[in-house]
């Protein structure tokens, strides 16, 4: 619709900021014309109603006309280049590690000289986890923000993230971190000024003079970490209320009711997007709108603040892509990406979250029914957005999906979600895993699973049977790792952890340390600042001499590393691994193996995924059921050729195996 007064508007201020509309700034001046309308109509879905919306609103106008003002020049020419690509972050070229800068390398400074490790694994997008200013022993590992400007002195300096944004970008590589959206620490400035009594600045909380309101809201908002922080307020003795805590009692969270703190954080929004950032990650999405009476999560105005915020940096900073955090329900997750009008204009990425977990589903139970009956679901992602794929990260495993996803296989979901957690924190007898249970409510009874990757897939409890000396190299310790069936399967497990996430469709993030086999560091529990929180014991410090032996035939390092790097490639090797909604379930023809086509005008590759401790029987007429009657197969992973036989004769698979297959002919 034509506005011809807001437009005149964007004009006048375009006009008076010294914009030169007509030439070098008409490419962003029209973006801001064409997206004038859905900007102000989302802004006055939550706003409108306020008494200074106008001025409000217009102070938007200019922060996004000040925030384009200050892109770099060669941000603009990036910014350019990706819009030509179109969705670029669906590429297969791409593939991610999230690290922690300290727990990585040292420091920022340090940063610039592991990069050669991680191009050389195949990495070229890191998700930076938290760096700017948080008070030690009441950070969440960084999500308790008290300045969302200032980098943290344990990481290093301002300047010294911007030479790491310069280096990877001279080497190609994309860069990831958060905007802490729905709280702040309690130590950040309008903290401070709320607790001090400033009426102002309690506003941008949800601050209550007593327990009336906060009892309401407990009443129907689950709790996230009932263990250490039970309940979602928490008392401020220093002046004398209730502060909204959803998370740990020492993050507040943000009011968004009030457009002050909008702005405010859309200003350190486009603040991130000018340090270069390729991605940005929105920490946790589905909590930023609160009503009394409901889960408080979720919430329709989430969905609008996000699109609010998409829209501003597509105006203004295009290039960098949003990345909602959303670890919810299936069917709330695929909401993230946007609905209806707003269809693939909310978040670009968001993490298949879902699909994490039922690889853990699957691993623990070797029966891929549940996966599959997920998946209706997950192929409602439109077209032009991706996931972020993975196994790990920083955070617990929650068994989030539905019910009746459960029940679709013929379980019953409460016996299985015991049986998983059982089974993962090593209580179920036989089970290899190690891991805990995080965040168990005592009311519920529900739990999430804390643990690395290698230890949930059994290498820690393998290890064990291995004489107790760390020099790989002696040669008792080197038969006893190299003849031993269980550490077998568990790097098998790793890996084919690891190529389902792979090949699924979406950017395969790592979890540093991943690959090369972390087990579990039992250390935080020595740290009061963490030893509440048993995520901690998956977020290992890197020692370089055991990465080291990842260049060393035959180590565990090597193994895992080496296969990691050999995913890598061949996914990047081949455009059918782009996300392009490409993907095609096969329909079960042994229930212990998951498979799907990605296709694309060239190729239909088939990829097969056994996730049970025994040989699976596939019929060659799989290969058959989609149109076409290939004669030979090649698994480009194995390198194997395969005749294809008659319908009533079968593939093998082994334990844990798993296959990229190419139609020969
Ligand atoms: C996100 C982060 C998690 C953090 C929480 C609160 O879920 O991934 O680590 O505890 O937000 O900020
Ligand atoms: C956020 C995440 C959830 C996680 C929690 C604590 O709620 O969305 O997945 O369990 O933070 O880590």
């Amino acid at each position: 619709m034509f506005q011809y007064l807001l437009h005149q508007k964007i004009k006048k201020i375009c006009n008076e900021q010294l914009l030169d509309i007509a030439g070098v700034d008409h490419a962003f001046y029209i973006r801001f014309i064409a997206n004038a309308n859905a900007l102000q109509d989302l802004y006055n879905t939550i706003y409108g109603n306020q008494k200074n919306a106008t001025q409000d609103f217009d102070a938007l106008l200019v922060l996004i006309i000040e925030s384009y003002k200050l892109r770099k020049p060669v941000f603009r020419k990036k910014d350019q280049i990706k819009e030509q690509q179109s969705a670029w972050f669906t590429s297969n070229q791409i593939t991610g590690m999230s690290l922690y800068v300290d727990r990585f390398a040292g420091s920022l400074k340090a940063m610039p000289e592991r990069l050669n490790y991680l191009q050389e694994l195949g990495v070229n997008f890191l998700h930076l986890m938290p760096l700017f200013e948080s008070p030690e022993g009441e950070s969440d590992g960084g999500y308790a923000v008290s300045d969302f400007r200032k980098i943290d002195a344990r990481f290093g300096t301002l300047n010294e993230f911007k030479i790491l944004q310069e280096k990877m970008q001279a080497a190609g590589m994309y860069l990831m971190i958060d905007i802490v959206l729905n709280h702040t620490s309690h130590h950040h400035e309008w903290a401070l000024k709320a607790k001090a009594g400033d009426k102002k600045f309690q506003d941008y909380y949800y601050m209550y003079d007593s327990r009336e309101i906060p009892d309401q809201f407990d009443a129907t908002m689950p709790e996230i970490f009932p263990e250490s922080s039970p309940g979602s307020f928490t008392y401020v003795p220093e002046c004398n209320k209730w502060a909204m805590t959803v998370f740990h009692n020492y993050q507040w969270d943000l009011n968004y009711t009030n457009p002050a703190v909008f702005n405010a954080m859309l200003s350190n929004v486009f603040f991130y997007a000018n340090l270069g950032v390729d991605i940005l990650r929105i920490d946790a999405p589905a909590f930023i709108w609160k009503q009394l009476g409901t889960t408080c999560q979720n919430l329709p105005e989430a969905h609008t603040l996000l699109r609010l915020i998409k829209q501003c940096v597509h105006i203004a900073t295009p290039g960098m892509a949003i990345l909602g955090e959303a670890i919810v329900a299936p069917k709330e997750i695929m909401k993230y990406f946007g609905t209806e009008s707003f269809t693939a204009k909310e978040c670009d990425v968001a993490y298949n979250a879902t699909q994490m977990a039922l690889q853990w589903d699957a691993l623990a139970t070797g029966d891929t029914r549940v996966m599959l009956a997920a998946q209706h679901e997950l192929l409602q992602k439109p077209f032009g957005t991706t996931w972020i794929t993975y196994t790990r990260c920083h955070d617990d495993i929650g068994l989030g999906y539905d019910d009746s996803m459960i029940a679709a296989a013929g379980f019953n979901a409460y016996e299985h979600r015991k049986f998983l957690k059982e089974y993962y924190s090593g209580s179920f007898q036989n089970s290899p895993a190690k891991g805990a249970l995080f965040s168990v409510n005592p009311k519920t009874q529900d739990a999430r699973i804390s643990g690395s990757l290698a230890s949930l897939c059994g290498l820690e409890k393998a290890l064990l049977s291995v004489p107790k000396n760390n020099n790989q190299s002696d040669s008792n310790v080197k038969d006893a790792i190299q003849n031993n069936s269980e550490i077998d399967a568990a790097i098998a497990k790793i890996i084919l952890m690891q190529a389902q996430s792979m090949f699924l469709g979406g950017i395969p993030m790592l979890f540093y340390g991943d690959e090369v086999g972390y087990t579990n560091d039992y250390s935080y529990l020595g740290d009061p600042g963490k030893s509440y929180d048993n995520r901690w014991m998956h977020r290992p410090i890197i020692d370089w001499e055991k990465n080291a032996l990842a260049k060393q035939k035959g180590t565990i390092e090597n193994r895992i590393f080496s296969a990691t790097q050999r995913l890598i490639q061949l996914r990047k090797s081949l455009a059918v691994f782009s996300d392009t909604k490409n993907i095609t379930w096969l329909s079960p023809h042994n229930i212990h193996v998951a498979g799907f086509i990605r296709y694309n005008e060239e190729k239909k590759m088939y990829c097969l995924f056994n996730f049970n401790n025994k040989a699976a029987y596939i019929t060659w007429f799989l290969f058959k059921e989609h149109g076409l009657a290939p004669i030979e197969l090649v698994d480009l992973w194995s390198g194997k050729k395969h005749k294809v036989g008659s319908d009533h004769e079968y593939l093998v698979m082994e334990p844990y195996q798993f296959a990229v297959f190419e139609l020969l002919n």
